[in-house]
């Protein structure tokens, strides 16, 4: 018996939910949930867990205790069963062989090795397929490995503090550089160390890695940290800044040849006003679905201008400097804010 439209939403729904367990393990793989009714209840469920392990779909089945009642079933899946074998079978067989006769899928895969030839098969085969179903929803989920695989980049997240009066810095010359100027608090921190860890590479500019010496690094959050870029087109960074210290993979892009360190890679990129798109053409190449760009006002900007970056996430404190490093200007649409204490995050998503 095919369930009503409203039964299909929810058991989509909480497919989406287990797929966000996901988050931060599975890249450059996308998040994927699964469920599976038999008579409107779940008899199993699953998802993608880490890079390399199993599907979804094997781990709901494989939680399924009498297998009979598959072939009575409904399975959801929040993205189209792979048909390729990858690092793990492909799952459209899995169905197929354990004869799951209706599957509702989220949305297509973009991925070309994939991209519609999993619901070809199950078709073929003969089974029920609805898809597109809460599309929307499933690729919001993952936004990133969509851009990645349709826009041949990086999810570009842009993201900086600013006070109250629109800056990102006091001004400080070579004499002065001290300490980097705290703008929000200490809630503010955690969130954006949670936010590091969900994403792959986190970049800055030259004068950002001089001036305030960041280490990029997971602290106050538990996960992985994402890989540490930064630009130095002349090689002019101390070795001896944080970025450095060789306990976190990095690469710097440069245009001089330096030999690569334990840790430290040099990527070579030409200095022609191009350094940006370099940099997202080369982390496509290493499979890096999305990326933080953590300032400064010039590397923000480049990324503005150009149009390449997918959301915004400013922390707003509630200093007022008067003068100094003016924050980025540009054009999103507001899609969420928080409260952190006395400072607020706003999401904003590129217009
Ligand atoms: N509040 C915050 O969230 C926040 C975050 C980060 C930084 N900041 C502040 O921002 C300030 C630094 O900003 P900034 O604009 O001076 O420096 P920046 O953007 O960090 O670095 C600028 C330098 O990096 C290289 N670079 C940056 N973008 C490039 C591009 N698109 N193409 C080629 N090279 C590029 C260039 O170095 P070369 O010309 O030497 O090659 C450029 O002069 C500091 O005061 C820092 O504290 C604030």
């Amino acid at each position: 018996m095919t369930p009503p439209f409203d039964v299909d939403e929810k058991f989509m729904l909480r497919a989406i939910e287990l797929a966000r367990l996901g988050m931060g393990t599975v890249s450059p793989n996308p998040m994927v949930g699964c469920v599976i009714i038999h008579n409107n209840r779940i008899i199993g469920e699953g998802y993608h867990s880490e890079f390399g392990k199993a599907h979804a779909e094997v781990n709901a089945i494989n939680r399924v205790y009498n297998k009979e009642l598959l072939r009575e079933s409904t399975i959801y899946v929040t993205l189209e069963p792979c048909a390729h074998q990858g690092k793990t079978p492909p799952c459209a067989d899995l169905i197929l062989l354990h004869k799951i006769p209706r599957v509702v899928i989220g949305t297509a895969d973009p991925y070309k090795e994939v991209a519609g030839r999993g619901i070809e098969r199950l078709r073929k085969a003969g089974c029920l397929v609805l898809d597109g179903f809460q599309q929307e929803k499933c690729i919001e989920l993952n936004r990133r490995f969509f851009t990645f695989h349709q826009k041949k980049r990086p999810f570009v997240i842009l993201k900086w503090a600013q006070t109250a009066d629109g800056f990102i810095d006091i001004d400080r010359t070579a004499e002065n550089y001290g300490q980097p100027t705290w703008i929000t608090n200490d809630l503010s921190r955690i969130a954006v160390h949670k936010m590091r860890t969900d994403e792959s590479a986190i970049l800055v500019g030259t004068n950002t890695a001089k001036k305030d010496n960041p280490s990029l690094t997971v602290r106050e959050w538990i996960g992985r940290s994402p890989i540490r870029l930064v630009i130095d087109r002349s090689a002019k960074l101390p070795t001896s800044l944080t970025l450095f210290d060789q306990q976190v993979s990095t690469v710097v892009y440069t245009s001089i040849t330096i030999p690569d360190r334990e840790n430290i890679e040099y990527k070579t990129i030409i200095s022609n006003g191009n350094e940006v798109e370099q940099i997202l053409l080369d982390l496509h190449q290493r499979g890096v679905v999305s990326l933080i760009v953590e300032g400064g006002q010039k590397l923000l900007n480049t990324f503005i201008e150009r149009g390449l970056w997918d959301e915004a996430r400013l922390f707003i404190g509630k200093n007022i400097f008067h003068a100094g490093v003016k924050a980025p200007v540009f054009n999103g649409n507001l899609i969420k804010s928080e409260e952190l204490d006395d400072s607020w995050m706003f999401l904003f998503r590129r217009v």
